[in-house]
């Protein structure tokens, strides 16, 4: 049976107490299927409830949504690795598409990001994708690669990274990439890792970007696709429990 992980991101919603209802609300589901792994990923305050919360259910944890570079001092407002950690954190995103445009974040940013997750022992998520211009432009793999490759190009050591595919015309917008398109550039991502040994195998790549109950069976038809990164759809507990149970092909 194939592994697929299901990651939610829920941004900035769901504080500590509503995140104890979600997950009260999420695990009377069910058990989660044995090969399937779920990966939360809520707002920094949130961090340490859903820790907690997840604790004794073998394939879920928890991520930041963001880490700052240095390990501490005076950033106000920022949260390191280490914090991150503290607070109950396996994972975190790293270049997440609302991060680039919205906060500014550059490539290079992203590039330190790593390293600070790597020495805190998180798990990088770090996410890549075009905006619709990029695509039009036929620029899509020219922009996935030069983030690729500032972020993890210079990378020593077998860093276990993930890659969560995000095309920005995708995320938030109802319009989701096809199962055909994202396994073309997930193909594309493989090579380049491929091409990397400074990254460790098996290189776990999700998509993101409109998935939801109607359209994720289709693209985890798509073997190129290790899971899905889910935002609006994974804030309702019942409906992400659902989508976490997707009957794939
Ligand atoms: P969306 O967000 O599922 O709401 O499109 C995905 C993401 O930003 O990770």
């Amino acid at each position: 049976m194939r592994s697929l992980i299901f990651a939610a991101n829920w941004k900035m919603h769901v504080g500590p107490p509503e995140a104890r209802e979600y997950l009260r609300a999420f695990f009377a589901a069910g058990e989660i299927p044995h090969e399937r792994g779920v990966w939360f990923f809520p707002p920094a305050v949130s961090l340490e409830t859903v820790a907690q919360g997840i604790a004794g259910h073998r394939n879920v944890h928890a991520g930041a949504q963001d880490i700052y570079w240095e390990a501490k001092g005076a950033f106000t407002g920022a949260t390191s690795g280490p914090l991150a950690k503290q607070a109950g954190a396996r994972l975190t995103l790293i270049g997440h598409s609302e991060r680039r445009h919205v906060f500014g974040e550059t490539d290079e940013q992203t590039g330190k990001k790593v390293t600070a997750a790597l020495a805190a022992d998180l798990q990088p998520v770090l996410c890549v994708g075009e905006t619709l211009a990029q695509r039009e432009a036929g620029d899509t793999m020219t922009v996935v690669t030069r983030q690729l490759e500032a972020a993890l190009g210079e990378r020593d050591g077998r860093a276990r990274v993930a890659i969560a595919y995000e095309p920005v015309w995708a995320i938030g917008t109802g319009r989701n990439a096809t199962p055909q398109d994202a396994a073309e550039v997930h193909r594309a991502i493989r090579r380049w890792l491929k091409g990397h040994p400074t990254t460790a195998t098996p290189f776990v790549i999700l998509y993101g970007g409109s998935v939801n109950l109607k359209n994720a069976a289709e693209l985890l038809a798509e073997p190129e696709l290790d899971g899905v990164l889910v935002g609006g759809a994974s804030l309702d507990p019942r409906g992400w429990a659902q989508l976490v149970r997707t009957a794939v092909a």
